[in-house]
This record gives structure tokens, sequence and C-alpha cells, in this order.
């Protein structure tokens, strides 16, 4: 979704907004735009369709320029990427700069108003609506303050934004509103920085200030950091974080793409996810989110999981974890489907929000109703301090580090990580589970990151050439069966996201319910059959698919022989127990999306059309 960047200080402003948005690139979009408030007094402003490389060369003229301005990565809502429609959006008397992130859904009303008072639109944009709003908002009531004004306009208007608004009567202030999308401010030394997440200015400081839904703030080196209710203009105490991300972590370390070092990393994510956690020796799992409130979990009617895309096949996941190892029953929903049906909730179920960026607008929305309706609400993300970890009553992170590449690989893992251990967590706590099959299990979680360092090591060739095979395949269908059903799930969403070639997930034994039709010799198709878990079965569907000249990529245990023996192309995993075998199976699927992807030249970290947070619904 849209990155926007802000400096007021003392650097080039030029520099400190081209390199944030270059970390900002990982949000996914599709134009990116600059404005510079020069020494002059007059905004200079470059925009252009495409990427940062493109904003910069169409705008090296303006490094040196100025100390303040601002720049953005847009994701097209309203209309196409085009240089026109890219932000900044500046108002008809070019006073005024606006960048934006979000959706002003009456746009077209005030629209409708504004064109009747005068107001022409270069662009089919809802921002450039509201920049033209607070314009006209000053020209009436010339007696209000430049952020005043601002506030005035967003009473105005309903939807979503992080915005950064610039005057050019009022050199050095920007003045930065939210509702619904994220945006960080920076506190540097006499500088200060405004960005959709820490990462544009995390080498100039570690103090940050993330503003609140329904928050805005003038910035300017004279009178620091205000910030004030939109709604009613009360002062806000400002609070400042201290900031954990260090600048290694959203690097690439030496690897092509930030998507293969993230598969990569996966040993130490994982374990990162288990630490102090899950302490194998003892033979206890305390995760402080789980284990303050146990009975809350127990005495639930039932838990509803919600989610969208990876996240909702971990969510899936979770299901079977849950309902196997605690015996409580499970749901698990799209959250943009469970906010808008009018769902049945009550004050006895528990909703677990799983999300990675933690900004999912329809996970968000989805969780507030449920918090609405009185329901308990615990949150499974990744990202710090994020909106959903911000709202829930209670919650785990994941601890997997910062995930650049769009494509979700050692969250989805680290969040099955987080679920297992709920999951044995309710089962040891309730009974379900005896103290001996508890301390197995655990044990065997505990092993997983090894586990997946080999995986890494004897499969990733191997997968590499596999890959080699399906540069001009036009369809793939990835099977499972129990645990693994999900994980074919995340397997096809990975190979579509990345590599658009298109694929479906399915149940194993669905597919004779439909999906066979499709199987001839150019249908390669991805099974996943570890030994534990309906492995008779799996041989089954093995022989239809052969049967009907399909081309079978097996994922097997060492040592197995039914499956091998029919499989075109075998990637051999070490065996697990059936509940964590989706979380060794899926690293060598997310390789082999890698790198069908990378052979068919698609840009993996930054798929066409995708967002790493997807902020609007
Ligand atoms: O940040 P979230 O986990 O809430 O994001 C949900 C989906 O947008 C996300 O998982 C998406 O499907 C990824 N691109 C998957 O790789």
């Amino acid at each position: 979704m849209c990155g926007i960047v802000g400096y007021t200080g003392h650097q080039d402003a030029y520099n400190v907004v081209i390199n944030g948005l270059r970390r900002l690139e990982y949000r996914g979009y599709d134009s990116a735009g600059i404005v510079l408030d020069t020494d002059n007094g007059s905004f200079e402003v470059a925009k252009t369709k495409g990427k940062v490389d493109d904003l910069v060369a169409v705008s090296e003229n303006l490094k040196g320029r100025a100390t303040v301005g601002m720049g953005h990565t847009r994701w097209a809502t309203h209309g196409v990427p085009s240089d026109r429609n890219s932000h900044p959006h500046i108002s008809n008397n070019g006073k005024l700069a606006l960048v934006h992130n979000g959706i002003i859904e009456n746009f077209d009303a005030i629209k409708t108003i504004l064109t009747d008072k005068g107001f022409t639109f270069k662009s089919e944009t809802d921002t450039e609506v509201l920049v033209n709003l607070i314009q006209y908002i000053m020209d009436t009531k010339p007696e209000l303050d430049f952020s005043i004004a601002v506030r005035f306009a967003l009473n105005e208007v309903y939807g979503a934004y992080a915005i950064t608004v610039m005057h050019a009567d009022y050199p050095g202030v920007l003045v930065v509103a939210r509702l619904g999308s994220p945006l960080a401010i920076g506190l540097g030394n006499q500088e200060y920085f405004i960005a959709s997440d820490a990462s544009p200015f995390v080498e100039f400081t570690k103090e940050a200030i993330y503003l609140e839904e329904g928050h805005m703030a003038t910035i300017s080196l004279e009178k620091g950091v205000d910030i004030r209710s939109i709604k009613d203009n009360s002062k806000i105490d400002p609070v400042v974080q201290e900031l954990k991300l260090n600048i290694e972590q959203i690097e690439k370390g030496g690897y092509e793409h930030f998507m293969l070092k993230e598969i990569f990393e996966q040993p130490k994510s994982i374990h990162d996810t288990m630490r102090g956690r899950l302490l194998v020796n003892e033979g206890i799992i305390k995760m402080a989110g789980i284990c303050d409130h146990l009975e809350k979990f127990n005495n639930a009617g039932r838990i509803i999981i919600i989610a969208c895309g990876t996240s909702w096949h971990a969510g899936l996941i979770g299901e079977y974890l849950i309902e196997e190892f605690a015996r409580i029953p499970v749901e698990v929903e799209y959250a943009s489907e469970f906010r808008y049906r009018n769902p049945i909730i009550t004050e006895k179920d528990v909703v677990i929000a799983i999300s990675q960026s933690g900004e999912t607008a329809d996970t968000m929305a989805a969780l507030k109703l449920a918090k609405e309706k009185g329901a308990f609400i615990y949150g499974i993300c990744n990202v710090v301090d994020s909106s959903i970890s911000r709202i829930t009553d209670a919650g785990s992170y994941t601890h997997a580090g910062p995930e650049i590449g769009v494509a979700s690989t050692k969250a989805f893992t680290a969040q099955l990580t987080v679920l297992s251990m709920i999951a044995l967590k309710l089962g040891s706590h309730n009974g379900t589970l005896s103290t001996g099959e508890f301390r197995n299990l655990i044990a065997e979680l505990y092993a997983i990151p090894k586990k997946i360092e080999e995986v890494l090591e004897t499969t990733h060739d191997t997968v590499k050439e596999i890959a080699k095979n399906y540069i001009g395949a036009q369809n793939f269908l990835y099977l499972g069966r129990g645990y693994n059903f999900p994980a074919a799930l995340e397997g096809a969403l990975k190979l579509k996201e990345i590599s658009y070639i298109h694929a479906e997930g399915y149940p194993a034994a669905e597919m004779k319910h439909g999906p066979i039709a499709l199987i001839d010799e150019n249908m390669p198709i991805v099974i996943i059959s570890p030994r534990k878990g309906h492995y008779d079965k799996i041989v089954s569907n093995v022989q239809e698919i052969k049967a009907r000249k399909g081309q079978v990529i097996a994922i097997v245990n060492k040592g197995d022989d039914q499956v091998t023996a029919m499989a075109d192309y075998l990637i051999e995993i070490p065996e697990t127990s059936e509940c964590f075998s989706p979380i060794v199976a899926s690293v060598p699927l997310q390789l082999l999306a890698y790198y069908i992807a990378v052979y068919r030249g698609a840009n993996v970290d930054q798929p066409r059309n995708l967002a790493k947070s997807v902020t609007v619904e």
C-alpha cells in the first residue's frame, strides 16, 4: 500500500525522502512522487508512474535544494497508475501539497461541491479532492491557521487515511494525521521524520511517536511536535517509544532478494518465536499473553480466528491444532467476509486475529466488530505496536523480525509456531493432553528449527533444478490432506503471488470432485505426502494422478518408498509429527515458488499489484 515519507530538519530533504521511499518499496506501489519546499518559498514537485528509480531519473535536479519535503509511493485505488494520479497533489492555488495513504470514501460528493465553487481537478484521485477542500476552507475562513484548516477538512471526510500536508506560507511545517492507516514520527537531533513505518528513519534516530487513531500532529523545528485530537482539537501528550529495529534487519545481507533471505532466516526466526516461551528442559510453555488468560480460552464457547491471505492459512492450521490438542471448537473466517455478514458473536467467544503487519484493514475492522459485541480479542502479529496489536485485549507477537518481501514466508512459519504453542498450552492446562504427550510434543516443536536448517541445506539445489522445468507452466495444482491441506493452499498462493502462474490448492481427497478434470500430461501437481498423516490415502491420490499422466512433484519424508516410486520429482524433508509437518513442508514450497518466479524474471520482492500491508478494504 502507499508509503509516506516526510522530513523537516537540516539534511538534504531530497536524499532523506528518496532513501526513505526506497525503504518503503516493499509495501508495494506503482508510482512515486516528491515535493520540496525550496529556500525561495515555492514547491518543487516531481512525480511519475513507475518505481523510485524512475522518480530519481526525473527529479535529480532537486538534490540539495531544500531541507523540508515529503514523498510518496502510490498503490492505485482511485484512478489508474499514471503521472497525473501520482502523489503529491497540489491545491488549485499552488499553496498546499498533500500525500495520502488510504481512501476518502465521500470524495465524489465533495468533488461535486468544489467543482461548483470553481475548483478544477487534474487527477481522478480522492487525494486531490482533500487538498482542495483544505484550500477551500482556508479561502473561506482566512483567519484559520493551516493546521486548524486541515482539521476542519478531516472532519468533513470519512474513510481511512494517513496524510502529510505542507503549506507554502508555513515553511518548515508538516501537518500529519491518521485514521486507519499507520504513521510514525521520528524524533531526531534538530530534525523530524514522518513515515508509514520506522524503516525510513531508523539510521537517524531510535525515538519515535506512533500517531494514534484519530490524532493529528503539527511538526516544526521551532515548536516541536504538537499532537491533537482530530475531532475536538484537545491536546494529547506524546508517547515516545524506543525503536528496537536495526538497519541490518531491513537490508538484504548479501541475498539476491529479501524473500530468499527471509526463507533462509527461518531456523532463527522460529527459534526467536519460541525463545523464553518454550522451555523444553523444564517441560513448560510460558507465553504471557496466553498464560494470563487461560480461563478465558478454556471457558470460551468457541474460538473464532479471523485473518486474510497467508495469515488465514495459518489460522486454518491453528484450527486443526487447537481442536486436536485443546478440544475447543474453532471457526476460521476471512476477515473481509466476517465483518460484513452480520456474524453471531457473544461475550463467551474468543476472537483471535492473525496478521503479520498488524495493519490489514479488513482484519482490523472485523476485530473492532468482535470487540463491540463483547468478545475477548487476541492478536497474533509480527509488527510490534501495530494497530491490531494495540486494540486487542491480549496477544502474542511472532517475533520473526521485519518481513520485507511481499510474499510472506518467515512470518507464516512463526504464526504456526505461536499457534502450536497456544494449542499445546491450552491442551496441557485443560487436561486434554497428558503430561507425557505435552512433553513429547514440545520437544518435537523445539527441534523444528534444526529440521528446517536441514531442509534448507538438502533441498535448496534440488528445488532449484525442479523449478527450471516449470518456467513455462500455465497452471499448478497443490494437494495435501489434514494439516497439509492448508499448507497446500499456502504453497499455491506463494506461487501465484510471485510467479503469476495460476495455482490452486485443494484437499487431496477433493480432487476427484472436480479438479481431476484438469489433469493431463501438462498439469504439474505438488503433493505434500509426509508419512505421518493419511499416507495410504495420499498414495491412492498419487496413483489417480499418474493414471491421468499428471506430473507429480512430491514432498516426502526421507526413506519414503511408495510415493517415491510414482513421483516425477522428489523433495525429501525430515519426519516430524503430522501437526508440525506444515512448518517443515512450507520451506521447499516457498523455495519452489521463489525459483520459478526468479527464472521467469518476475520482481519477487515486489510482485505486481500486491502490497505488503493492505490498509484499504
Ligand atoms: O499482514 P497480514 O498478515 O494481515 O496480511 C494478510 C495478507 O494480505 C497477506 O498474508 C498476503 O496474502 C501476503 N502477500 C501473502 O504472501
